[in-house]
């Protein structure tokens, strides 16, 4: 199944880039990525204290924090179009704009990760373990060449 969802995804993603970047300003995208950046950790933190066994494995809750990641994702690519480097606080770098290509494929790959997330939750605590190191690993990844240090306006 996975490959079609991901396009499928894929494919609604950039659709929302065409109808977002219409709808709001810069200021709104830049704050709306910023929180889905926060929401995706806050329910990561979930799933993690479930892997590391600090609560109880929980399939139902681990489904919903999944589908929650999965879902965010794959809308949010768009909140990083064009025109989008300034208008509020952001810590986005400015090669996300140069180097477009680079920065996609690798939202794309973000996208498919998680887009794999909630069936691997829906196993047990190992299959989620396996693929929640397979998503945590693409957020070091691109922070560490798209995430500036300092917010600038
Ligand atoms: C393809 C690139 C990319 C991936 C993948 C990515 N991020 Fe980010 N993240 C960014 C960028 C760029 C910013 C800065 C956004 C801004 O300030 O406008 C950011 C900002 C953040 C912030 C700070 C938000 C704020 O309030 O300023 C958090 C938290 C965060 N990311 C968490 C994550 C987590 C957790 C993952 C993995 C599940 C992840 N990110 C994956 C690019 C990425």
């Amino acid at each position: 199944m996975q490959l079609r969802h991901v396009i499928v995804l894929t494919a609604a993603a950039l659709g929302t880039v065409a109808a977002t970047a219409q709808t709001f300003k810069p200021e709104d995208q830049i704050k709306y990525r910023q929180s889905v950046m926060q929401v995706t950790q806050r329910s990561l933190g979930a799933l993690n204290g479930m892997i590391r066994g600090d609560t109880p494995y929980n399939k139902e809750l681990a489904v919903k924090h999944a589908e929650t990641i999965a879902n965010l994702i794959a809308w949010s690519g768009a909140s990083f179009g064009p025109g989008t480097d300034k208008g509020a606080p952001t810590r986005a770098d400015a090669r996300i704009w140069s180097e477009p290509d680079k920065f996609k494929a690798l939202y794309d790959k973000h996208i498919a990760e998680a887009g794999k997330l909630p069936a691997a939750a829906a196993g047990d605590a190992n299959t989620l373990k396996a693929q929640f190191a397979e998503v945590t690993r693409n957020c070091k990844t691109c922070h560490d060449d798209y995430r500036s240090r300092e917010y600038r306006n």
